[in-house]
């Protein structure tokens, strides 16, 4: 059981031996952390109902609290607050059996939930920018924050596999290399494995095909034609798209994999394609789908906030099928293969409106009985100047420079010899990349999810306030300590552990607060908080490296700090790893 769990049963059975066995007791971690660790304040509502003096009422049950050797002080503060501060002994003694758990103290109070994430989003054919990190960077630590809480996840990335710029790309294609068979429609052979394009090419052929569909009419209906013959099943477009897609989903892994960024499915729009062709015409044939002039909608009755909400368009009158629509089919196929309580879509706050539609639309035919759609969405990276971040020439910045940037600065910090002093020129590359990467991610996943925030290169890797290298260091130092004493990070249950100084107090405090930072994680899908809680728990350790020498002290001293040491490390770890950081070994 966790020590808040611990001290709530203690509180609960006071408030029933006072004779208020219904009361809410109202026990949480306290507002005042100087003068106790826990708080109940069920005594003040308690007092309104049954018309008494919150503070007799407080006092009785602190009586009772205060002959439990559990607690070092009970105390009763106005109007009626009961303070508790937890004895130093049951602290020590209770970190085996609390700590030394799989889950770290976290115990589930509610029933698992099967969830898919939606999130990442990539684009075929299109190089991933500064817009990509934070879907991706977001989405992956909620999903391993659910993960961490029991729920049964399905992640997926949800691939732009299947619009117009595909059809651009086909076409751009065809006026360039006319004679692949691709093109030939008595062609019955196979088509080649080989892509006749790579990657490089695509992405500088959508930007062309995009530019000239916007000034050249014939090419853009073209290129709609084409869009249409693919998604309608045409043989050689489709292998053709095919090489599209593997060569970009290998391009896309290229800057995944060193983000730590893992999905289980890699399925995109055009997965949903024939389902979406069958809801089409079962929904036209209920009058769910409505022709609209020329083309297919959805009405859509008000939002939540009592807007009138645009129709969902399902078909343009071109004949194409919408986002939107996929999306709805997408929900559809959801629900039939995996029956999910909730599915959570990673996106950009701007594309609010669309996931209201969709969800509204999807609400409309009966899809939201059990598994409850939302929309999860954050704010932008921004630059100095407050807008979307950009190269220093205005370009686009790509996923790939940032990554740059942020591996570059640890080098350089590195090289300065901020960091890493002992390290050869092989680790130096080898690691700058390690916390680089973990400091462009916490960078990010510190921020509340809805902001914006600016990205300051120079704040990003600096070893100082709440940064990634800053809890690295951290990290590496625990694991240092335990290396040069000969320890393995592993406590044994004969690990004793008599605390007798603040520092110490304060970290192993911290370490049974866990539960309630994952806790507010989980229910607000907001990683800043496991952020917040790695860097204090960092903080606490920081402060107890400083006060509190292992060397030169006695054997129940020496062994009490190393087994706290081992608890940090295993706690910092975790999570490091929900938030998806990777930790080098030395730094
Ligand atoms: N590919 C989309 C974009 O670039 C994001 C996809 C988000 N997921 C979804 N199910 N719509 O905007």
């Amino acid at each position: 059981m966790s020590l808040s769990n611990l001290v709530k049963e203690k509180v609960k059975k006071a408030y029933e031996t006072c004779g208020f066995a219904e009361a809410n007791t109202l026990v949480r971690l306290s507002d005042r952390p100087d003068i106790s660790d826990y708080q109940s304040n069920g005594a003040l509502s308690l007092a309104k109902q049954l018309k008494q003096n919150p503070r007799q009422i407080a006092q009785q049950i602190a009586d009772i609290l205060t002959q439990d050797s559990f607690f070092k002080q009970v105390t009763v503060d106005d109007p009626g607050f009961i303070n508790m501060v937890i004895a130093d002994e049951a602290l020590s003694e209770k970190a085996f059996s609390i700590l030394n758990t799989p889950q770290l103290g976290y115990e589930r109070e509610t029933q698992p939930q099967k969830v898919v994430i939606d999130y990442g989003g990539p684009n075929v054919a299109k190089a991933l920018h500064v817009g990509h990190l934070r879907p991706a960077v977001i989405g992956e630590a909620i999903k391993r924050i659910h993960l961490f809480a029991g729920d049964d996840v399905i992640g997926d990335v949800h691939l732009g596999d299947w619009g117009l710029p595909m059809g651009l790309l086909i076409t751009e294609i065809q006026e360039r290399q006319p004679n692949l068979p691709y093109f030939d429609d008595s062609f019955t052979g196979e088509y080649p494995k080989e892509s006749p394009v790579t990657s490089k090419d695509l992405e500088t052929l959508y930007p062309i095909a995009s530019q000239k569909s916007k000034s050249d009419e014939i090419y853009l209906a073209k290129a709609k034609e084409n869009t249409r013959l693919l998604q309608n099943g045409h043989r050689g477009y489709r292998a053709l798209w095919q090489h599209f897609i593997d060569l970009s989903i290998a391009e896309i892994k290229k800057l995944y994999d060193p983000l730590d960024i893992h999905f289980d499915l890699w399925r995109g729009e055009s997965h949903v394609h024939d389902r979406l062709q069958k809801m089409i015409e079962r929904l036209t044939e209920q009058g769910v789908i409505i022709p609209d002039s020329g083309a297919q909608i959805i009405p859509l009755g008000k939002s939540k906030t009592g807007n009138d909400l645009p129709p969902l368009i399902m078909v343009k009158s071109d004949g194409a099928v919408m986002y939107g629509a996929t999306d709805l089919a997408t929900i559809e196929e959801r629900v039939d293969e995996f029956n999910p309580d909730s599915i959570l879509y990673v996106v950009d706050a701007r594309q609010g409106l669309h996931f209201e539609q969709v969800f509204a639309g999807a609400e409309k035919i009966g899809l939201t009985q059990k598994a409850k759609p939302e929309h999860l969405g954050f704010g932008t990276i921004n630059g100095r100047d407050n807008k979307p971040f950009k190269t220093r020439d205005g370009g686009v910045m790509t996923l790939k420079m940032l990554i740059d940037i942020a591996t570059n600065a640890a080098l350089a910090k590195m090289n300065a010899g901020e960091m890493g002093r002992d390290l050869s020129e092989t680790e130096k590359t080898e690691i700058s990349s390690i916390v680089g990467v973990s400091a462009l991610k916490f960078a990010d996943l510190m921020n509340e999810r809805m902001k914006n925030y600016i990205f300051d290169e120079d704040k990003l890797t600096s070893t100082e306030g709440k940064t990634g290298p800053y809890i690295l260091y951290a990290l590496v130092r625990m694991k240092s300590i335990l290396e040069k004493m000969g320890e393995k990070a592993i406590v044994r249950e004969n690990d004793k552990m008599v605390i007798r100084v603040p520092a110490e107090r304060q970290l192993l405090l911290r370490l049974y607060q866990m539960p309630e930072s994952l806790q507010t994680a989980y229910d607000n899908n907001a990683p800043h908080v496991i952020c917040d809680y790695l860097y204090k728990l960092t903080q606490d350790f920081n402060l107890f490296y400083h006060d509190c020498p292992i060397k030169g002290t006695d054997e129940t001293t020496r062994q009490t700090r190393l087994t706290l040491t081992k608890y940090a490390l295993a706690m910092g770890l975790k999570m490091a790893d929900l938030l998806g950081l990777r930790v080098p070994d030395k730094m």
